[in-house]
């Protein structure tokens, strides 16, 4: 309604003397019709985050010796969510009794799934990926998280020329935050380095020739093997800096820990900002303890409580799944907080490097199981797990 000022005040304030008579009168002109039964935002938001998703697996392909890339589609819905390039998502399924889940990077891009296809680059490492990369077959079904993970560009934050460095099966993120560029979802400038003992040990080569044939600038490293049009060594400060300008890129490194410790001490010198080198967190595996010791770990789930045995060297969520109990989680690497709970008793340590707690959560017991391994008998309350 369009308010215009009287000149004497007073008048304006008669005015709301029609104040109730207004809105009886709006609403009995109003439209009988029922109230939506759901809001278009709602259905949007359902779409872009529907939790847990039904999977089928619809290829298998031997990429390189130690790796397998993995197509899905979804069997509950017609597309995939869009998502940012570089996020993962957790597979889970079960191996024998174990209920067993794990966090992969998404190799393809965010316009693939809304075709239904999303690509995994799954290496034969683990309890779990050994698993995938060598049994599973076409028509095999799993449980898939939504899209997550903060591993992506961000206008805001980020250069806009970003220094993509892989190692091994770290290439999965790159391949999305390329395809995502060449599509135009992104509009950085990327340049990728590939680090690997030989050319056979670089996967997906054929796909990332034909993307650097469309504009991504890709350097293959090689350590062990010197080869004509290939840089030789590691991924080193001085290496780098024949390609780019340190100070003026953003880093995102995916790969082992000795690959990000020999990079960020190549980079200690520069002092750059903490923004300007963003890291992939891989999930938390097992501790390597000689003889370590088994303990008792009690789970409460809302009124269920299971005891279960809990190995001194893994953490309390692996104990869990492991005796095929159903536990929250995404990235397994302390982070996203999904497998937040609540401490009851006995003593735990944290793997290092990994406690993504906040303050309050120390201070007033709440631990990710994903991240903590016992060092007594212990209980903890977890919340029940999405099926
Ligand atoms: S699963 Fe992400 S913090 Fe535990």
């Amino acid at each position: 309604m369009n308010f215009k000022r009287q000149i004497f005040g007073f008048m304006d304030m008669l005015r709301f003397t029609k104040l109730v008579p207004n809105r009886r009168e709006a609403l009995a002109n109003g439209s009988a019709a029922p109230l939506p039964k759901e809001y278009r935002v709602n259905t949007l938001a359902k779409v872009l985050h529907p939790g847990e998703m039904a999977v089928e697996v619809t290829g298998v392909r031997r990429v390189t010796e130690g790796m397998t890339e993995l197509t899905f589609r979804r069997t509950d819905a017609g597309a995939f969510p869009f998502f940012r390039a570089g996020q993962y998502v957790s597979l889970r399924g079960e191996v024998g009794k174990s209920l067993v889940s794990r966090p992969y990077s998404i190799a393809s891009s965010p316009r693939e799934a809304l075709q239904n296809k999303l690509v995994l680059g799954v290496e034969d490492a683990g309890f779990f990926s050994r698993h995938l990369g060598r049994e599973v077959k076409v028509g095999d079904r799993f449980v898939m998280t939504e899209p997550s993970g903060e591993f992506h560009y961000e206008t805001l934050r980020d250069k806009k020329r970003i220094v993509c460095i892989a190692g091994g099966a770290g290439i999965t993120p790159f391949l999305s935050m390329a395809k995502s560029r060449l599509e135009g979802d992104e509009d950085y400038e990327m340049i990728l380095f590939y680090g690997a003992r030989d050319e056979k040990r670089i996967a997906f080569k054929a796909e990332l020739d034909e993307m650097a044939a469309k504009g991504i600038q890709v350097v293959y490293v090689l350590s062990d093997e010197e080869r004509a049009g290939y840089e030789h060594g590691f991924v080193s400060a001085k290496l780098l800096e024949k390609y780019v300008d340190i100070r003026d890129v953003t880093f995102f490194l995916c790969g082992p820990k000795a690959m990000y410790d020999f990079i960020l001490k190549e980079l200690a010198p520069y002092s750059l900002p903490v923004k300007a080198v963003r890291k992939d967190a891989t999930y938390c595996g097992s501790l390597s303890l000689e003889n370590p010791r088994t303990f008792r770990l009690t789970a409460h789930i809302r009124d269920q409580v299971y005891t279960v045995d809990a190995r001194e060297d893994e953490t309390l969520l692996t104990a869990l799944e492991r005796a095929g109990i159903p536990a929250p989680n995404k990235c397994r690497a302390g982070g996203c907080g999904y497998c937040h709970s609540k401490w009851i008793s006995g003593e735990f340590r944290i793997a290092e490097g990994r406690d993504g707690r906040r303050e309050a959560d120390r201070k007033f017991g709440w631990i990710h199981p994903c991240v903590t391994y016992p060092i007594s008998d212990l209980e903890i309350d977890i919340p029940p797990a999405e099926l």
